[in-house]
């Protein structure tokens, strides 16, 4: 089975508010998406690499492609106004030559091996699975005067990370779904579109770097 990866990358970076764009925000002395690039690129699991960036960024991201010797990225689509927009328009753009395709945000560098290959097995042997880790916090739903409506279940509530992965049939399947306004992940639409995801148990380092916070975070876990 073939594997394709999809990396969304084309966010405005709003949160973290550099002049240089999220992607191309340094780490340690290198861009965000070097880092989560290469991880992919480095995996024995992933056969090909497609990314969707702003318009604005096309050639900087080719131009790191090449200096960090991304051989297995085989194209760099244009993003849309949203997430969702973005992983569409890759999908649009892969053949029928790949079976798997796993996502990731570029927003997620610090993603390890492991987790790529244990996710990308995953969705072969179920079809699509979401890796997550145990929430940490109570979380509390509010009611419309922001008054508490009811406490979960904390033993039962995940957080939702990248890399999400899916049988090819799968995937196409929840993007063609019309429904499921709001979903803020790729496997809320293959649940709309009624398929069982399997949840992988991820790892706490795989933070997604959202604000300046993060970024400082990051640092310290590389
Ligand atoms: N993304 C995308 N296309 C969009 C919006 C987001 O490809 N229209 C990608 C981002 O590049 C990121 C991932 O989706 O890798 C998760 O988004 P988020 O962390 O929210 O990043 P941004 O949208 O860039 O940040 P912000 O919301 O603060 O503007
Ligand atoms: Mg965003």
């Amino acid at each position: 089975m073939r594997t394709v990866a999809i990396v969304p990358a084309a966010g405005s970076g709003r949160r973290l508010a550099s002049r240089l764009g999220k992607p191309f925000v340094l780490l340690n002395g290198r861009p965000i998406a070097s880092y989560t690039l290469k991880a992919l690129n480095r995996s024995s699991a992933i056969d090909a690499i497609v990314i969707a960036c702003e318009k604005r960024y096309m050639d900087r991201f080719r131009t790191l492609v090449k200096q960090y010797r991304l051989k297995k990225v085989i194209g760099i689509v244009i993003g849309g106004r949203t997430r969702r927009d973005s992983v569409k328009n890759c999908l649009d753009s892969i053949d029928g030559s790949y079976d798997i395709i796993l996502i990731h945000d570029v927003a997620r560098p610090l993603v390890s091996g492991d987790i790529i290959k244990r996710s990308v097995a995953a969705a072969k042997k179920f079809g699509a699975c979401v890796t997550a880790v145990p929430e940490t916090d109570t979380v509390k739903v509010r009611d419309g005067s922001m008054n508490v409506a009811k406490t979960l279940d904390r033993s039962l509530l995940f957080r939702a990370q990248t890399p999400q992965v899916f049988k090819m049939e799968i995937i196409r399947k929840a993007y063609n779904f019309k429904a499921a306004q709001g979903a803020t992940d790729d496997s809320a639409l293959a649940e709309a579109a009624g398929s069982k995801v399997k949840i992988l148990v991820g790892s706490y380092r795989n933070i997604k770097i959202t604000t300046k916070e993060d970024l400082k975070l990051a640092e310290v876990l590389l």
